[in-house]
């Protein structure tokens, strides 16, 4: 097997899923020797979200000269690389063709191996980036996301709770356009919200029995509210909302742990970038006594690092797939790899 100096093997990962294009070298599980990610935020803000064919068209211009970048800045060739990995799904479906086309050509000209990574096992494990995976429970908050998952060892996952409708993400995204702020709302909002008053505008915090969360009458909420609001109460708009979503995400998340006897919380995913998200959980496990391990901001929204560090635990474990291996716009973190089943 190919390997980089003491490092361990080399794996180039190809992340596609969405509107990133982002490629990663990884040398071992723990030696980040690259990571770039091509964003196309621009060209779908004028559409307010992301066209799937623009999205596709894109990653079919920018993939092969962020792999020479990646090569360029980790300083190796392409001969050096043991692996070739590319998220599998979830996603959209043109997108993810494109990444996975891409590793699985790498992979066979050079004669090396392929992994085929699941998209949100890469969020899942970004917080142990470079480092053990210990059990925890996971919250994967992301743009099409909203999941808890109790992490036993790699691979070894349960599906604790997940959103009934909208994912935070997505709710961030949707009252961002209502509120007239640029695509993608959730970093819009997060910034206004850091001059505002978050006890200004009481909306529902949707606390549901069980594990799973629901957004949609939160944003509805903001929505009946928005003919009384003036433009100077953006700020103060921002900030309510952001904390009802922060609110409900962390007092559901701690009692999940609590109740499961998790003592290390684990949260990923675009909407981990959140300012207030990181402070509300940071406050509320350190009082109350439980571990937070957060993405870091690098490692939150979509890239190909995370991908490179879950195909590296596959590597280790002699773990492959196949050529035929097909991509899954719809693919599931659970049950697949749930270990109760
Ligand atoms: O993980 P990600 O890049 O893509 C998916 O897999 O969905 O997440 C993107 C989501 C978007 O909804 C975006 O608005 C949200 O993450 N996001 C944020 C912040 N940064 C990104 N939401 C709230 N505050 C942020 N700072
Ligand atoms: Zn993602």
């Amino acid at each position: 097997m190919t390997t980089f100096g003491s490092q361990g093997p080399l794996v180039l990962a190809v992340e596609t899923s969405c509107d990133e294009t982002a490629i990663a070298i990884l040398a071992g599980k723990r030696h980040l020797l690259a990571s770039v990610v091509a964003s196309q935020v621009a060209l779908h803000r004028a559409h307010g979200g992301v066209v799937p064919e623009v999205a596709s068209r894109n990653h079919l211009t920018q993939l092969r000269p962020q792999i020479e970048q990646a090569l360029a800045d980790a300083r190796v060739s392409i001969d050096d690389i043991a692996a070739f990995a590319a998220t599998a799904g979830p996603g959209l479906a043109t997108s993810l063709m494109l990444g996975a086309s891409v590793a699985k050509a790498l992979a066979v000209s050079a004669g090396k191996k392929y992994l085929a990574i699941n998209h949100l096992e890469g969020h899942l494990l970004s917080p142990f980036f470079g480092g053990e995976i210990v059990p925890s429970l996971g919250l994967i908050v992301s743009g099409g996301h909203t999941i808890l998952v109790e992490v036993e060892a790699f691979g070894k996952y349960r599906m604790v709770g997940q959103t009934r409708d909208d994912a935070a993400g997505e709710a961030f995204d949707k009252v961002g356009k209502m509120l007239g702020l640029p695509y993608p709302g959730g970093p819009e909002i997060d910034r206004k919200a850091l001059a505002g008053n978050a006890n200004r505008f009481a909306f529902p915090r949707s606390m549901l029995q069980e594990t799973d969360f629901s957004f949609s009458g939160l944003k509805t909420a903001v929505r009946y509210m928005l003919p009384k609001f003036v433009p100077a109460d953006l700020p103060d708009i921002c900030a309510s909302f952001q904390e009802a979503i922060v609110e409900t995400l962390v007092t559901k998340t701690i009692s999940a742990a609590q109740r499961l006897g998790r003592k290390t919380i684990a949260v990923s995913g675009g909407v981990s970038c959140n300012s207030r998200l990181r402070t509300g959980f940071r406050e509320q496990c350190d009082a109350l006594g439980f571990s937070l391990l957060l993405a870091p901001p690098a490692l939150c929204t979509d890239n190909a690092a995370m991908i490179a560090f879950v195909a590296a635990e596959k590597l280790a474990r002699g773990e492959c797939s196949p050529l035929a291996a097909d991509i899954d716009p719809n693919l599931k973190l659970t049950p697949a790899i749930d270990w109760l089943e």
